[in-house]
């Protein structure tokens, strides 16, 4: 098995009713824990990389992690840029061997976000690489950026059959309410998805792959740990269960992932310095952060993706 693109595997979540999980990998532990949850269960996966991650880790070692998760596991895997800013970062990614794509598009105007993301489709259908855009804006912080709750914006689903037809994109990114990061809704604030605006793009484009980014439910045990161990995330909130499990049961076919992890992985780090301050291997407080990692993929697996033995 080598790497795929996502052409199949939301064919399959589309007509299946569920979603494929798209995780950031920043670092060995992460990627590790992420497909051991994936063997465990039998599942597909897509492994995302954000600009932000290629800066830290370096193409090379990042992609070179995710080809051996692939010869370790057997199981399809796809390679993803997260969030691409320019048609450049994604070039260099689909000749660096990724097989997915996003190109981000989303905070320009709407003519420029068309003519990008298909400069782009045209780049990497050509070398069997699959593209996610984007319309409509989340809240929260991605990278550098950082979008003001009062700056974002729904997804018109008025443009999404437009969009999607004069780019040639395999799927498309939505605004229904979720946001980047932790803090996704102010305290004491409902949390609500637009479902009603997803209807309605489904209309627009039956059968169609949808993403919805920012969609950690902020686990709260894992929080609950980094308070208890020195940490201090109050108000830390996070999207629903049963909402992200609905979404996935209609046209949504990847639900991105990574402040569920990072919050693991901090809590199974800091309990384990909090409960062995002697202790100064590596190996033994990041191995406690890859088995949290490892127990949270596992978890959206069974209750959130409906991904279990869809390998
Ligand atoms: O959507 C953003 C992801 O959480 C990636 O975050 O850009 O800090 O790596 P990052
Ligand atoms: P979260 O911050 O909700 O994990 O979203 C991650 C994401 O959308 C990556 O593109
Ligand atoms: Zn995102």
């Amino acid at each position: 098995m080598a790497l795929v693109n996502t052409k199949e595997m939301f064919k399959k979540a589309y007509e299946g009713g569920y979603a494929v999980g798209a995780f950031n990998v920043n670092n060995m532990e992460i990627v590790q824990g992420i497909i051991g949850a994936c063997k465990e269960l039998n599942s597909p996966v897509i492994l995302q990389v954000s600009g932000g991650a290629r800066k830290y880790a370096n193409h090379a070692f990042l992609y070179h992690m995710v080809q051996a998760a692939v010869e370790d596991s057997g199981l399809p895997i796809a390679l993803h840029l997260d969030h691409g800013n320019s048609f450049e970062l994604c070039k260099d990614c689909i000749d660096g061997g990724f097989t997915s794509v996003m190109i981000d598009g989303s905070h320009l105007p709407y003519e420029e976000n068309v003519a990008l993301t298909k400069k782009v489709v045209d780049y990497a259908h050509e070398r069997g690489v699959t593209v996610e855009g984007e319309l409509g804006q989340l809240a929260g912080i991605e990278d550098d950026v950082n979008v003001d709750a009062d700056k974002a914006s729904y997804t018109d689903p008025d443009q999404v059959q437009d969009f999607v037809s004069r780019t040639g994109v395999d799927s498309l990114a939505i605004a229904i309410g979720t946001s980047h990061g932790a803090f996704k809704f102010k305290p004491g604030q409902k949390p609500q998805l637009r479902f009603d605006i997803l209807q309605e793009i489904m209309d627009r484009l039956p059968g169609f792959p949808i993403v919805l980014h920012g969609a950690s439910s902020v686990m709260p045990e894992y929080v609950a740990t980094i308070n208890q161990y020195g940490g201090k995330m109050d108000d830390a909130i996070g999207i629903p269960e049963d909402m992200l499990r609905q979404a996935a049961s209609m046209a949504v076919c990847k639900i991105n992932v990574d402040s569920d992890l990072r919050l693991a992985l901090t809590a199974g780090i800091r309990k384990h310095l909090a409960e062995n301050p002697t202790h100064f291997d590596p190996r033994q407080y990041l191995g406690d952060g890859r088995a949290c990692i490892q127990e949270v993929v596992a978890h959206k697996i069974k209750n959130v993706l409906g991904s279990v033995d869809k390998a």
